[in-house]
């Protein structure tokens, strides 16, 4: 039987965990989280709190569990080296070494790398060390600017004019602060179009992609508010989002595979894991808003619900250079995916508080994320608590059965009640819509 580690404890791990007890292969898992996951405790056989951005300290606890290999959820791990110090370690991992993450941990390498392999995806960008010549560069951009933390912040470092910022001053304000916090920026050209994700996987030759997802990031209904790690996500039927046509998925599966050949040929060696792109679709064309060495969080809710195959030889896939042995199936459901965060989310969450789940009718569509349980109860430790997932034939009966759980959840939550709905993926359809026939009409 062989030994899985699992590292991290969000409500994505909670579905890759998922996802490997899925598998017709007799595995355990063993996991090493940064909190007490339920929902990954029922499942794993070992689990140990600790800190999963310390190599030795992964190492360690994977070796005594035995681990023949290693899946790595999150960011934080990857760009502490935690994947170099499994391989080293003979622990094979799925989720790519800290030179490769870079393409995520570095917003201007991996800007940098896309200009210099002329994937020509990218904004008019200029990334900073500090505040000098940062005013002159908004006023070069005008009002159609964005100023992004170039660093890992949880999906909440980026301030998009007219959104967030009002005025140069408050943007040179704003990277004033990301200065003095430590770090570098960027300043972008702010895209307009409808987003989405597309993840892929790769064993270093071999490029799988997996279907599309739309992710919200924004906090509040009608994407308002400030952004958050992903509020909730949504794959329609047919492998597809109904606002992109065939050409522009085809388009972001060619972006992803010739930045994973760009990016192993600057690192000398090759990507084994997961490569997210965060892409736009535009007036003209798809360009990319940022790239992720792992699973989104939530979209990997969706896909996993998805995928068909198992999971288990996926990943012995990714690490043996082998995926193109295999053959790769999803679901053409439809899934919906709803994440429920505590009031006051993202700025000033709720924490400690407990959730009441004891009405929820199907456990399976809950994937536990910022929560602790003590005892018999659950915690909400300040962070996206908890996400429901379905599938079904349709995106309106699938959102219908997510909101049906999330009514039965009692605590101090909210959730986005327009994800999935109707409405809203029709004002994407319209808002692109619009963007291309204006274009075609200039
Ligand atoms: P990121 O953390 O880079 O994914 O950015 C968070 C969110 O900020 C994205 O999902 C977009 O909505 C927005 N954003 C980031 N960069 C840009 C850009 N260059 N143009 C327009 N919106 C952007
Ligand atoms: N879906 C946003 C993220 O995983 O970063």
């Amino acid at each position: 039987m062989s030994v899985i580690l699992l590292v991290g404890s969000s409500a994505r791990e909670h579905a890759i965990a998922r996802a490997i007890r899925k598998s017709p292969q007799t595995s355990s898992i063993c996991c090493f989280a940064s909190a007490n996951n339920p929902g990954i405790q029922s499942i794993a056989t070992s689990y140990e709190v600790g800190n999963i951005n310390d190599p030795n300290e992964v190492v360690r606890f994977g070796m005594q569990c035995g681990a023949k290999l290693a899946v790595i959820g999150p960011e934080a791990p990857l760009e502490n080296g935690v994947s170099d110090a499994l391989w080293n370690s003979g622990i094979p991992c799925v989720g790519p070494k800290k030179a490769l993450a870079r393409i995520e941990t570095s917003k201007g390498f991996t800007r940098r790398l896309l200009e210099t392999s002329s994937i020509t995806v990218n904004p008019a960008f200029k990334a900073f060390e500090n505040i000098d010549g940062a005013e002159e560069y908004l006023q070069q951009l005008g009002d159609s600017y964005v100023v992004k933390y170039d660093g890992l912040m949880g999906g909440k470092g980026v301030k998009v004019a007219g959104e967030h910022l009002h005025s140069h001053n408050e943007a040179l304000e704003y990277c004033s602060q990301l200065v003095k916090s430590g770090g570098g920026f960027l300043i972008e050209e702010k895209l307009l179009g409808v987003e989405f994700s597309l993840m892929s996987f790769c064993d270093g030759k071999t490029i799988v992609h997996a279907p599309p997802v739309q992710d919200h990031k924004r906090a509040f209904v009608g994407d308002t508010g400030p952004n958050t790690g992903g509020m909730g996500s949504y794959s329609g039927p047919n492998l597809s989002l109904p606002f992109l046509s065939e050409s522009d998925i085809r388009e972001a599966q060619e972006i992803n595979s010739r930045t994973i050949e760009a990016l192993s040929r600057e690192c000398g060696q090759p990507y084994l894991g997961i490569l997210y792109g965060g892409f736009i679709a535009t007036a003209n064309d798809i360009r990319l808003i940022e790239y992720n060495a792992r699973f989104g969080d939530p979209e990997a809710l969706n896909i996993l619900t998805l995928l068909e195959s198992d999971f288990l030889v996926l990943c012995e896939a990714i690490i043996s250079g082998t995926l193109g042995n295999i053959d790769l199936t999803f679901s053409t459901a439809a899934t919906v995916c709803k994440y429920a965060v505590p009031n006051g989310y993202p700025d000033s969450p709720v924490q400690g508080k407990k959730i009441d789940i004891s009405n929820v009718r199907d456990l399976d569509l809950i994937s536990y994320g910022a929560v602790n349980q003590l005892d018999d109860e659950i915690f909400i430790t300040g962070s996206r608590s908890l996400a429901v997932t379905a599938a079904a034939a349709s995106l309106a009966e699938a959102e219908f059965i997510v909101e049906e759980e999330l009514s039965r959840i009692g605590g101090p939550l909210f959730h986005r009640e327009d994800i999935g709905t109707p409405a809203l993926i029709e004002s994407y359809v319209i808002k692109l819509n619009n963007l291309r026939c204006k274009n075609v009409s200039q």
